[in-house]
């Protein structure tokens, strides 16, 4: 059980705050165009992220110790829904390891730049040493079992002293971090281009994938749709208010979405020459590239410049590694009864054998393609643009249409005692604008209907 209702924010927080925030929200906003994309986005998280959120919250608050008998609790003791509980520790492995190859990456730039790895070094070298770095065997794939390791020892320590502290201890660092940068960022010369590409919105950019991104990238930043929030819910107390959290939690990361963009967008247009849509090689080329360009003639603000920046990379996707490890942990320490540690060492031995071939599919492997896609793209894929939706989709139509009204109601006014009044239009959307919504999106990008 989180102590406090702080605590429980934070660590929903910490697990929606990461890397899709502050690497892939660029990434994907570089490559869809700016702005336009940006508020979609908005949409998304606001109509369809934060009413899947709060479901995820009430069903595992309501439930008991995991998210297979928190479903079973809420249906009124129906057996067939604990199925349900098998989402998150799937998706648990599939997240885990695709996301600790990128933030084993962040690790080994922090530490390159702790080390001042990047002093006198020009663009193509930045270029070149990532994608030797990336495509090599045993290099990142060594970083990315040291982030494992890491997410195993907090998840081993337990929910309120590994979870609850060390979200308790990163997420103010990470916020303050985030502000020392978004100065910075926002004093380079041509910064206001920058701005631009991310406020003044450009509809002819906009298409069908982009829209469908846009959702994926909705519901990877608030970490919806995969039970990874109900899991966390099942340790809150009984008087958080859901909703109000849920609103919080969006905000929270919405704003270091868009905190982060101000860092990289401005940065990115500080150089001639350099592109926004550099892709995922945005924060770990073009970004070391402009910390050494721009700050050459005073080394030492770019050697503080990027160590900062790699440590909140670090320690925003350690928060969030946390909370997917904890996933498929709950599970098997719960419904095993295996000791929490054995369970997250566990389920971190599988995780490090998936993300090698995640890892290789920058190298060794980037010829080996199942439907087209590598390993990595794959992974993501599944989690972002298929399992969410789906997921947070399912876990609307049990709440909208299974569950009893009474107990939905109850449970979002913590029994009758706190006032809910967004509860009409929650309870709207979960029964029929999320579910016709998300089907009708996924029709268009199957290409029904043309
Ligand atoms: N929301 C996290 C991020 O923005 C990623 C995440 C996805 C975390 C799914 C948990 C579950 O980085």
């Amino acid at each position: 059980m989180f102590a406090s209702k702080v605590g429980a924010i934070l660590a929903a927080a910490g697990s929606a705050v990461g890397l899709g925030n502050v690497w892939r929200f660029p990434t994907e906003t570089g490559e869809h165009g700016g702005a336009a994309f940006i508020l979609i986005y908005v949409l998304f998280m606001l109509l369809l992220g934060v009413p899947i959120m709060v479901t995820e919250f009430a069903i595992g608050r309501h439930g008991g110790k995991d998210v297979s008998d928190a479903f079973e609790k809420m249906s009124g003791g129906k057996k067939g829904w604990r199925w349900m509980g098998l989402i998150p520790v799937v998706s648990g492995f599939l997240v885990l390891s695709y996301y600790a190859v990128v933030a084993g990456w962040t690790l080994y730039y922090a530490f390159e730049a702790l080390v001042n790895g990047f002093v006198g070094k020009t663009a193509e070298q930045f270029k070149d040493d990532f994608n030797t770095f990336s495509s090599d065997s045993l290099h990142p794939v060594f970083w990315t079992t040291l982030i494992i390791a890491l997410t195993c020892g907090i998840v081993a320590l337990g929910v309120q002293r590994g979870i609850e502290r060390g979200s308790k201890i990163m997420m103010p660092l990470l916020f303050l971090f985030i502000l020392v940068l978004v100065g910075c960022s926002l004093s380079l010369p041509n910064a206001h281009l920058g701005l631009q590409f991310l406020f003044q919105p450009d509809f002819s950019k906009v298409d069908s994938s982009v829209i469908l991104s846009a959702m994926g990238q909705a519901f990877f930043s608030l970490s919806v749709g995969l039970g990874c929030l109900c899991t966390y819910a099942c340790y809150f107390r009984k008087d958080v208010d859901l909703m109000k959290d849920g609103l919080s939690v969006a905000g929270i990361d919405t704003l270091v979405a868009l905190l982060s963009g101000l860092i990289i967008f401005p940065a990115v247009y500080s150089i001639p020459g350099l592109s926004p849509d550099a892709g995922p090689s945005l924060v770990f080329v073009t970004l070391p590239n402009v910390f050494q360009q721009v700050f050459g003639s005073m080394p030492w603000l770019a050697y503080v410049f990027s160590l900062v920046f790699y440590l909140l990379l670090v320690m925003a996707a350690l928060t969030s590694s946390i909370s997917m490890l904890e996933m498929s942990a709950a599970y098997f320490h719960n419904s095993f009864r295996l000791p929490r540690p054995f369970a997250a060492v566990l389920v971190s031995v599988v995780c490090v054998v998936l993300s090698m071939f995640c890892s290789w599919s920058f190298g060794d492997w980037s010829d080996v393609k199942i439907l087209g896609m590598n390993f990595f793209d794959l992974f993501d894929f599944l989690v972002a643009k298929f399992i969410m939706p789906i997921g947070g989709m399912l876990m609307c139509v049990f709440l909208g249409w299974v569950v009893d009204k009474q107990v939905l109601r109850a449970e979002l006014t913590n029994n009758g005692t706190i006032r809910s009044p967004l509860y009409p239009l929650y309870r709207f959307i979960i029964r029929y604008f999320a579910p016709i919504c998300i089907l009708l999106i996924f029709a268009n990008e199957l290409g029904w209907g043309k």
